[in-house]
């Protein structure tokens, strides 16, 4: 459980680390989605929404008659039914019939227009959305004069009804000699009553507000894009978090040192970018940049674990490839060299050497032809020029450079190559004839670096194990996962030979690492009393 959540974030420095990791899976969603959606909405046809106010009194000819409301004093449930009487499929066909708009039918009526009873007035909202601006407009208008239309008739039908039988009624006592009757005058009060109640229901309905304008509801481009890319954003921050869940890498430095249970002897960052495109070493290249004084203090400790120097032949190794082995080992054994050692740099990477490469030497003849007897172990072995940061350094100084590439305290640099490959690397590496040059170097040299392939990958290191005298690991950040690191741990601690530690490589450049660099730079453009001495 423990070992699933250790490296949960927990500090805003954490989250914005995984962030900035994570940057390209934060990034594309939003900006694809607001793309997207940008896109999307230019191709969408236009739409317009026009809509008109229409007040509707709540009285009826019983309100109008006994004062009393029939609905019981709820109008909300007055308006919502008046709403639903305005989606009459007989007023939908009046509409389409008076707004003279071409291809108007009922079912298009309804279909672009809604009614909303308002909660705080007496006011419904006929609200149209047509593609046309003019025809939402006029679509909007029509439905509320044919609305308020419907409702008066609807109110006063049975007002009407009843006045034209009253009207009947008198014309035929008028007829009959009885228009000075008691009931012919009663009925005349019936009739001028009816006349009132008519007139007041004739008012239920009224156009408050007509459609003066309608408003474009698409396409909006530039809100969809917003919306878009605020959808976007979430979703990439989910993914982000998730992708980071489920990554099993590791990368705390601290679960590595539990996990391998080794002394961290050096935290190494990535090579500069121009350096890695042509293949060139820092400690040769910059022999007095920052970066290099990672691999002196590589060196230090190296020396620190190895005080007497009893372990003269040294392997690295990590769990996989590509962590930077052999870029270490090289600069390593530049350093060792310059600190006036003679060393000896071995490729015994037999399935992809790369040491004659970051040397810029020769791959041929190597260590596997001197162990095959075809080539002679002086010839195998190349001089590596030291000179290029001493001159420097030198030069720095006010001094000549050194001579052949040799230090004050004669500290020298030999590779010996990997050689012809061999088809079957792992047999080579127990020959007989392969251990005893590395015997030789052992013998002609203070200290002989090995270059080795991953430990996990192939049983080479493993042999290497029992033929040397030192082992130190190599572990890259951020790309080790947390089982392979465990099985690394494990199989180290069944090599035979000396555990001397580990280098953490691909390590961020720390607070420290930019420190040491602003004092290189300082110290690079040198101090005024410098400037005056040259
Ligand atoms: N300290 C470092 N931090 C991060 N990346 C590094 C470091 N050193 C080297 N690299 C980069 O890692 C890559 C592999 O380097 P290198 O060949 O030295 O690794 P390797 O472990 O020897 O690989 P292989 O297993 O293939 O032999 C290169 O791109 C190199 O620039
Ligand atoms: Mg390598």
């Amino acid at each position: 459980m423990r070992e699933a959540f250790s490296n949960r974030p927990t500090t805003v420095a954490d989250y914005l680390t995984i962030l900035r990791r994570r940057k390209w899976i934060v990034l594309v969603p939003p900006v694809a989605a607001a793309v997207a959606a940008f896109l999307l909405s230019l191709g969408q046809s236009p739409l317009y929404r026009a809509s008109a106010d229409v007040l509707v009194n709540r009285a009826s000819v019983v309100t109008a008659i006994t004062g009393v409301d029939p609905s019981g004093g709820d109008p909300t449930r007055y308006l919502a039914t008046q709403a639903s009487i305005a989606r009459d499929p007989v007023l939908a066909k009046r509409i389409s019939d008076a707004s003279g708009i071409p291809g108007m039918t009922p079912d298009r009526v309804l279909a672009e227009s809604g009614v909303t009873p308002s909660t705080d007035s007496d006011i419904v909202t006929i609200t149209v959305e047509d593609r046309g601006r003019a025809a939402a407009t006029r679509l909007a208008n029509t439905y509320a004069a044919q609305f308020t239309e419907f409702t008066k008739e609807r109110a006063t039908t049975s007002v009407d009804d009843a006045l034209s039988s009253l009207e009947v009624r008198l014309k035929s006592l008028a007829a009959h000699g009885q228009g000075t009757s008691a009931l012919y005058a009663a009925l005349l009060q019936q009739q001028g009553q009816l006349a009132t109640v008519g007139r007041l229901m004739a008012g239920i309905a009224s156009v408050l507000q007509p459609a003066d304008h309608a408003t474009k509801t698409r396409p909006r481009p530039k809100r969809n894009a917003i919306l878009g890319f605020l959808f976007g954003a979430v979703v990439g921050l989910a993914l982000a978090f998730l992708a980071e869940a489920l990554d099993r890498r590791v990368r705390d430095e601290h679960e590595i040192d539990g996990v391998l249970g080794l002394a961290l002897l050096a935290r190494i960052p990535a090579p500069p970018r121009a350096l890695q495109k042509t293949n060139d070493l820092v400690m040769l290249r910059e022999p007095s940049g920052p970066q290099a004084e990672t691999f002196r203090k590589l060196r230090t400790s190296i020396e620190f674990v190895n005080p007497d120097g009893a372990a003269r032949t040294i392997v690295v190794t990590s769990a996989m490839e590509q962590e930077g082995k052999s870029t270490t080992i090289a600069n390593l054994a530049v350093a060792l060299a310059r600190g006036g050692r003679r060393v000896a740099v071995v490729d015994l990477d037999l399935r992809r050497p790369y040491l004659s490469q970051l040397f810029h030497v020769g791959g041929r003849p190597g260590i596997t032809d001197v162990a095959l007897k075809h080539a002679a172990l002086s010839d195998a072995l190349r001089s590596i020029g030291l000179a290029t940061g001493i001159q420097e350094m030198a030069s720095l100084n006010g001094q000549g450079a050194p001579q052949n590439g040799r230090t004050a305290s004669e500290g020298m640099l030999q590779l010996l190559p990997a050689g012809t490959l061999p088809p079957s690397a792992g047999e080579m590496l127990q020959d007989q004839r392969l251990i005893g040059v590395l015997d030789e170097l052992a013998t002609r040299f203070d200290v002989v670096l090995i270059d080795a392939p991953p430990l996990l990958a192939f049983g080479d290191t493993m042999t290497l194990s029992s033929h040397v005298d030192a082992i130190f690991a190599l572990t890259r950040l951020s790309r080790v996962q947390r089982p392979i690191l465990h099985e690394f741990g494990r199989q180290l601690q069944n090599c035979q030979a000396k555990l001397l530690g580990y280098v953490l490589t691909g390590v961020e450049h720390s607070e420290s690492y930019r420190y040491m660099y602003e004092a290189y730079e300082y110290y690079a453009r040198g101090t005024p009393h410098d400037k005056e001495r040259v």
